[in-house]
């Protein structure tokens, strides 16, 4: 049996490689880096996924809709071309017809996979703990700024750790069912923006304060930030995730992770505290608010 990653230099894939090689010998796995140069002929024509049972295609790191859609159509393409097996993709987990922005690609990609013949198996990877920083107003306790606000409204998510995740994503693969369906796999316990934000507070020790506000209030707050995460279009685009945490599209729990990894899954506190023993957060904004 085969194994291909893509992303396995991410926070995600590389959890899932660390997992993989516990359960398989080093051998049958590969992995496919991205080169921004582009492919060479000889690689094109070899094909990167050729000779792959099982490849995990872990999402393209922006909110871009239709770039985001065609990379990983791009992708499922390749596999089939290939003659991969079952093909493995990171969704995640706001669900079906979700009003979140960060969504529609991975919806749309959901269908290209369901409908591309291959065999599939759909992971809508549940809210990483470590990206809290992002609903909480791109919090970065370096600030000094006490104040955070959200457009729209608060709204529990059943936060989980990526190493959880990675793990988790690795036993599914290695151990085979799960087959063309769509699979979430969350923390074990919701927790709302208020909550982490108090979680946050204890931690630093400041009096931090979370505002829900208009959603022209909250894009005038955070323009010019640096990166896209200061621009209006960005902006507006992510505030429809608050819609979605007002539906409850988040506040999902789903006991699959618990089970496949066979522990108790690690508490978002035990990020923060490890997050927040370091100077800042900001590497987490530029990682992924683009
Ligand atoms: N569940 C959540 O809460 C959550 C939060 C944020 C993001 N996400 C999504 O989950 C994915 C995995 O998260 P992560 O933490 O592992 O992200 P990450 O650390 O940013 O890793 C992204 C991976 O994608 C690779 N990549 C970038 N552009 C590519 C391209 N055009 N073709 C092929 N590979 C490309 C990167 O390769 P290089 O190292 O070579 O750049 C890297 O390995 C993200 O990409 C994003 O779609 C989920």
């Amino acid at each position: 049996m085969k194994y291909v990653l893509t992303g396995a230099t991410g926070g995600l894939g590389s959890q899932v490689l660390k997992y993989l090689l516990r359960l398989v010998p080093a051998s049958d796995i590969a992995v496919s880096l991205y080169n921004p140069q582009g492919a060479s002929a000889e690689i094109k024509d070899a094909g990167a996924f050729r000779g792959a049972d099982k490849l995990l295609i872990v999402s393209y790191p922006s909110i871009a809709h239709e770039l985001r859609a065609k990379n990983h159509i791009n992708a499922i393409d390749a596999a089939k071309r290939c003659g991969v097996k079952h093909v493995y993709y990171t969704s995640l987990a706001f669900g079906t017809g979700s009003v979140a922005a960060v969504m529609k690609a991975h919806l749309d990609t959901e269908n290209y996979l369901k409908e591309s013949g291959l065999k599939y198996t759909i992971l809508r990877e549940g809210i990483y703990s470590e990206s809290y920083p992002l609903y909480l107003g791109f919090f970065d306790p370096s600030e000094g700024n006490d104040e955070i606000l959200i457009p729209h409204s608060d709204g529990g998510i059943a936060w989980v750790s990526r190493e959880d995740l990675g793990e988790g994503t690795a036993k599914i693969m290695v151990d085979g069912g799960y087959e063309n369906g769509t699979f979430l796999l969350s923390g074990s316990r919701c927790l709302t923006l208020q909550k982490v934000g108090e979680q946050v507070a204890t931690i630093l020790g400041r009096h931090i304060r979370l505002k829900v506000v208009s959603e022209d209030e909250y894009v005038k707050r955070n323009v010019g930030r640096p990166g896209p995460r200061g621009e209006e279009q960005f902006l507006h685009a992510w505030a429809t995730t608050y819609q979605g945490l007002a539906r409850g599209e988040l506040d999902v729990v789903d006991p699959l992770l618990q089970r496949v990894v066979g522990r108790e899954l690690k508490p978002i506190e035990e990020t923060l505290k490890e997050m927040l023993g370091v100077a800042g957060d900001a590497a987490v904004m530029e990682q992924y608010a683009k």
